[in-house]
């Protein structure tokens, strides 16, 4: 599973499950840390989320929200659909002879984070008219998964999908390795460079030496670039990136087994690994015993600041735990019945900490359960078992998470992307200090307090506003709306609602 290494974080995930794990690895600054916690929190979308909301909440006092809303389907996803063709003056890619070079790209975090990398080096590659050669995985992160790009990724279908945008190879040909006088240069580019950056910066390097390889390639470049590279941004993670066919396969097979049992579902993603656990510096209710566990692993990292979890979790810092997942489906009026796909890694307390959960809603599924044998030659690979939980979570009617992670902003984005599909994401500021006076209400006033923290939580098209937020998340430049006579209906209730993207 994607350990989520916030966009802002320079350095490897939170390498704290292995003592032997490099010093310079686990002694971040303190900014590092910060990055990483904010993971938890969406302090990158916290300020579009609380605009929104605002927007909402007097759109409410107007009486637009009085309907009830459909929690399986938005009423308006019907009205956008993912656009991300070229348009007419986007020329063809530079053909390998008259390139300015091989650009190498070594990604870097687990499978979601070197999706963001992958599909920004095509950009890269773009931008610098060079030719790409299909990008190395990272064999050293926190996942120990030494699974290459064919291994995950059907690679003939992405070199051939991208051949009008970006010549791609799988490897440099011999005669240009052997002409060559020194091996290919390395070098890291900033954090979210501009095309200004790889222009003046790296261009010059890549004429020079032909060859030029960017290490720990994440979120190297900016978030906001023109409409056309933001479409082949699209064009890349939601086309080009399709997974090999044993992957797709098993992945397909577990949608088709949840289907059989149920006409639709939810997925749930949860991260409750103890290290996240302890990172966050949140308290679950776990008593002492948590206290020391947790404080353990969390001596781990020598410049994590002192933190007090209770103000973490009214910052909205701390993810659900698999309980308040539940309390808050629940109360959104899912009923007891519904059937839910759990996606996790290792959770912390195990079968313990998801009981809760299982009470509330005993159709009750997960990866392990649903494949037996069949999953058995993914497990020594994370990134492969990671991409299955990609597959249900991306089928399903219902995408809820308890964390901000890359695997929740990239399919957040995606099911946007895929016509809005309901995509809920816990307001944990709210939703806190409504856990904590729980039982001081009668469970319709909780039900009714939720639902009203909820709102624009919920993956509604709304939500969205073109330059806001992650484009991973926000994909707004590859949303269009569908020309208005063929929604007559709906269009005229939207037109009560806040402005969309268009
Ligand atoms: C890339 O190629 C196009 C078309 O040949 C050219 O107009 C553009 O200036 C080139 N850019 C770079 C960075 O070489
Ligand atoms: C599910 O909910 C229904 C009513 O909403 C209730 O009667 C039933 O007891 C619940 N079942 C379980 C297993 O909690
Ligand atoms: C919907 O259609 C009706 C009549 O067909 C028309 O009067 C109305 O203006 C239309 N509304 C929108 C928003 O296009």
């Amino acid at each position: 599973m994607d350990i989520g290494v916030a966009t802002r974080s320079d350095s490897a995930p939170p390498a704290a499950r292995k003592r032997w794990v490099p010093r310079s690895l686990v002694l971040g600054s303190t900014l590092f840390a910060l990055g990483l916690i904010s993971l938890f929190t969406g302090h990158v979308a916290s300020e579009i989320e609380w605009s929104q909301l605002r927007k909402a909440w007097r759109s409410r006092k107007g009486g637009g929200y009085s309907e009830a809303v459909d929690i399986w389907k938005s009423k308006f996803s019907n009205l956008y659909y993912g656009c991300s063709q070229k348009g007419p003056h986007f020329r063809s890619a530079v053909p390998e002879r008259k390139s300015n070079g091989y650009l190498l790209i070594a990604t870097s975090g687990g499978l979601n984070q070197q999706r963001t990398g992958i599909t920004d080096a095509v950009v890269v590659a773009r931008i610098l008219n060079a030719t790409l050669v299909v990008p190395q995985l990272d064999h050293h992160s926190f996942w120990k998964d030494d699974s290459d790009f064919v291994n995950i990724f059907d690679v003939d279908w992405f070199i051939s999908f991208l051949s009008k945008d970006v010549r791609i190879v799988k490897r440099i040909p011999d005669k240009v390795m052997r002409s060559m006088e020194k091996p290919p240069y390395t070098m890291r580019a900033p954090r979210k460079s501009t095309p200004e950056y790889y222009l003046g910066e790296v261009l010059p390097i890549l004429l020079r030496r032909r060859a030029l390889q960017l290490t720990k390639f994440d979120y190297r470049l900016a978030n906001r670039l023109d409409e056309e590279l933001q479409k082949l941004r699209c064009r890349v993670n939601y086309h080009a990136l399709r997974f090999t066919k044993p992957i797709q396969t098993i992945g397909q097979k577990l949608v088709t087994t949840m289907r059989s049992m149920t006409s639709r579902f939810i997925a749930i993603h949860l991260r409750f690994e103890p290290d996240m656990l302890a990172f966050s510096g949140c308290y679950y209710g776990g008593g002492e015993k948590e206290r020391s566990e947790l404080g353990a692993i969390r001596k781990r990292w020598e410049t994590l600041p002192e933190l007090i979890p209770e103000d973490e979790r009214s910052r909205g810092r701390c993810p659900l735990t698999p309980h308040e997942v539940g309390l808050m489906l629940s109360a959104l009026g899912f009923g007891n019945d519904s059937y839910l796909y759990v996606a996790s890694g290792e959770i912390y307390g195990g079968e313990k900490t998801l009981q809760p959960l299982k009470e509330l809603f005993p159709n009750f599924f997960n990866k392990e359960m649903l494949a037996g044998d069949d999953l058995k030659p993914f497990l020594p690979f994370a990134s492969r078992l990671a991409a299955i939980d990609y597959i249900v979570c991306d089928e399903s009617d219902v995408f809820v998470t308890n964390n901000n992670g890359n695997m929740a902003k990239i399919l957040a984005g995606r099911r946007r992307y895929m016509g809005h599909k309901r995509t809920i994401r816990p307001n944990t500021k709210k939703l806190s200090s409504l856990f904590k006076a729980r039982n001081k209400m009668n469970k319709e006033t909780f039900a009714r307090k939720v639902k009203s923290c909820q709102k624009g939580f919920m993956g509604e098209p709304d939500e969205m506003r073109p330059g806001r937020g992650d484009f991973q998340e926000f994909p707004s430049s590859c949303i269009c709306r569908k020309p208005e006579r063929k929604n007559n209906e709906t269009l005229e209730k939207l037109q009560n609602r806040p402005p969309v993207v268009g």
